[in-house]
C-alpha cells in the first residue's frame, strides 16, 4: 500500500487506475482506525479492484469547544490495519494540503433540512465541514463508490442528499454499525472512556434496544422516549437527543412505518452516538 500525502501524487496514482478501466472505492476516514472502519475497506474491497482510503482528520467539521486536538492520531498502527485489509493507497494529507487559504475563506457545502437537528443542532456548522471535506475528496479521487458506516446515520443522509443534489456520478455505500460484544457501536470516541466509563457505556445501546422494542410493540413513542432518556440519565449519560424520526430523517406521522432511533449522549470526555432502526407497527 502506498501513502500518498499530496495532491498532484494521488491524481498521478489515480490516472494509472483510470486509464487501466479499474473501478475505484473510496473509504474517508480520520484515522484511528478499528474494526468498523475496516469493516468499510472489507466492502469496499468487495465491489471494487482498487481501494482508496483516507485519513485527514478534518479541522472544518469541529467546533471551537471540541476534540480536534485531542483527537487521536495514529497513523503508523492505521497503515498496517489498512494494508493488511487489502487498502492499496492510502491519501493522507496535512490541513494546508486541502486548505491551502486558511478555513476562513474556503469555499464551503451546505446541505440544508437533512443537516439541521439531532447532531446538526448540537453541533452547529459541523455537517457543513463534513459535506465540504467529503465534497472535496469525491472531486480528488472520483471514485465509483464510497463506503460510510451507518453509525452516522445523519451524516450518511447528509452525503446521499449531497451526492443527489450536486449530480456527483458514483454510488454511496452504507455499512452496518460494528459493535463490541457487549453492543457498544465502535467508535474513536470510546477510547476517552475510562475503565469505568467503558463499563457503562453499553447502556445507550441497551437501552435504545428496550426503547425500539417497545415502538415494535406498539407502545406511544412520547413515554417511550422518555422512559429511555430517563434511564440514560440513570446510567450516567447526558443525553443530547433521543429520537425517532422516519428513515429520510424526516418526522414520523401517522403512516410512517420505518424509522430510526437515535441518540447521542456524553459520557465523562466522550460524546457517544448510536442508532437502530425499526417498523412501527400497523
Ligand atoms: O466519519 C468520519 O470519519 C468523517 O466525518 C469523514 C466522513 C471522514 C469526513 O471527515
Amino acid at each position: 500500500m502506498r501513502t500518498l500525502r499530496d495532491i498532484a501524487a494521488l491524481r498521478e496514482a489515480l490516472d494509472d487506475h483510470r486509464r487501466r478501466d479499474q473501478r475505484i472505492a473510496l473509504v474517508p476516514t480520520m484515522g484511528n482506525l478499528h474494526d468498523g472502519h475496516l469493516a468499510l475497506v472489507a466492502a469496499a474491497r468487495r465491489q471494487a479492484e482498487v481501494v482508496v482510503a483516507t485519513i485527514f482528520v478534518n479541522p472544518l467539521q469541529f467546533g471551537p469547544n471540541e476534540d480536534l486536538a485531542a483527537y487521536p492520531r495514529t497513523l503508523a498502527e492505521d497503515q498496517a490495519k489498512l494494508e493488511a485489509a487489502g487498502c492499496d493507497l492510502l491519501f493522507a494529507p496535512d490541513s494546508a494540503a486541502l486548505y491551502p487559504h486558511g478555513l476562513d475563506h474556503q469555499t464551503q457545502v451546505r446541505v440544508p433540512q437533512v443537516s439541521e437537528g439531532l447532531c446538526g443542532g448540537a453541533r452547529p456548522g459541523h455537517f457543513d465541514g463534513v459535506a465540504t471535506v467529503v465534497a472535496m475528496l469525491f472531486n480528488l479521487v472520483q471514485p465509483h463508490l464510497a463506503c460510510f458506516g451507518e453509525k452516522d446515520y445523519q451524516q450518511l443522509a447528509v452525503i446521499r442528499k449531497m451526492v443527489a443534489d450536486l449530480h456527483f456520478p458514483l454510488e454511496i455505500v452504507g455499512v452496518p454499525i460494528v459493535r463490541a460484544e457487549d453492543g457498544l457501536a465502535l467508535s474513536s470516541r470510546n477510547g476517552y472512556l475510562s475503565d469505568a466509563e467503558r463499563q457503562v457505556a453499553p447502556a445507550l445501546y441497551r437501552t435504545l434496544s428496550r426503547a425500539r422494542d417497545a415502538l415494535e410493540a406498539g407502545e406511544a413513542p412520547e413515554p417511550v422516549l422518555s422512559e429511555a432518556n430517563e434511564a440514560l440519565r440513570q446510567s450516567g449519560f447526558a443525553p443530547d437527543y433521543l429520537e425517532l424520526r422516519a428513515r429520510d430523517l424526516g418526522p414520523v406521522t401517522a403512516t410512517t412505518r420505518e424509522a430510526v432511533l437515535l441518540a447521542a449522549a456524553r459520557l465523562g470526555p466522550a460524546r457517544l452516538i448510536d442508532n437502530l432502526t425499526l417498523t412501527l407497527p400497523t
